[in-house]
């Protein structure tokens, strides 16, 4: 299988040191945030990756990981020049995937703790046309995309609510997405949200409405370091996971 980590994206919310370098090559402990993604993939076997990113930042990236070797996977880059969204960021890795190939794909601002090799071999036996995603219980649902569970099939995702004012469950959808070639297909059929961009969750709920949509839940920290407040926990919790 192979991985896309996508690593695009302004950072608004980081400034002013995203005006100096890509969120995703920020520090979080001894490495930029990025090395945490590749390194969860790589223990889930998945050691091809092709990472997507803006223009910023794009030598940065290439002096650090270089072919991926150091890190024990092989990488491939590709620049996103527009910032259209995350489910446009991944159309440009339509190329990179094989035809009927199942794969995943992760946002580079996000940190796992959890070994994620179960949950990926557990999506290599779904059926064709089907996705899976990963959930996290969490304090504030309302800056996520929240899963609505199909009451009559619990296994299943039914409905998934971006940003709601009044969330429907306690949990995060996280960056976290695996999908086979279906989703380019799908990707195709969606139109820009209201902020102009090509949303992930109406990808998702694509799968979600006709009960193509399964999960599992992490067990350990997880987080979303896209806020000065959430990068300093990662740089705490995520310490020491890498030699
Ligand atoms: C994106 C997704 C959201 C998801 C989150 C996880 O939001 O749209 O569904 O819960 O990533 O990090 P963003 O952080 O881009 O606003």
């Amino acid at each position: 299988m192979r991985g896309i980590i996508l690593a695009g994206g302004t950072g608004t919310r980081l400034y002013p040191l995203t005006r100096l370098i890509n969120k995703h090559l920020l520090p979080v402990g001894k490495y930029p945030m990025i090395v945490y993604g590749i390194d969860r993939l790589r223990q889930a076997g998945i050691k091809e990756i092709l990472i997507v990113m803006g223009k910023q930042s794009a030598g940065l990236y290439t002096e650090f990981l270089g072919s991926g070797q150091d890190f024990g996977v092989q990488l491939t880059y590709r620049i996103q020049e527009s910032a259209g969204g995350i489910a446009e960021a991944l159309d440009r890795g339509r190329s990179f995937i094989m035809k009927d190939e199942k794969f995943v794909v992760l946002l580079g601002d996000n940190l796992f703790m959890d070994d994620l090799s179960t949950y990926v071999n557990k999506f290599a036996q779904q059926p064709a046309g089907t996705a899976r995603v990963l959930l996290k219980q969490v304090q504030d649902a309302r800056r996520y995309g929240v899963p609505v569970f199909d009451r009559a099939r619990p296994e299943l995702i039914s409905r998934i609510e971006e940003k709601p004012a009044k969330p429907k469950s306690s949990y995060s959808v996280t960056g976290f997405y695996m999908y086979d070639t279906s989703v380019f297909d799908i990707i195709s059929g969606i139109r820009p949200s209201d902020r102009g961009e090509l949303e992930i969750t109406d990808v998702n709920n694509v799968y979600a409405a006709d009960g193509r949509l399964e999960y599992d839940i992490l067990q350990h920290w997880w987080g979303d370091a896209g806020t000065f407040e959430s990068l300093q926990e990662a740089g705490k919790k995520m310490k020491g996971i890498l030699p």
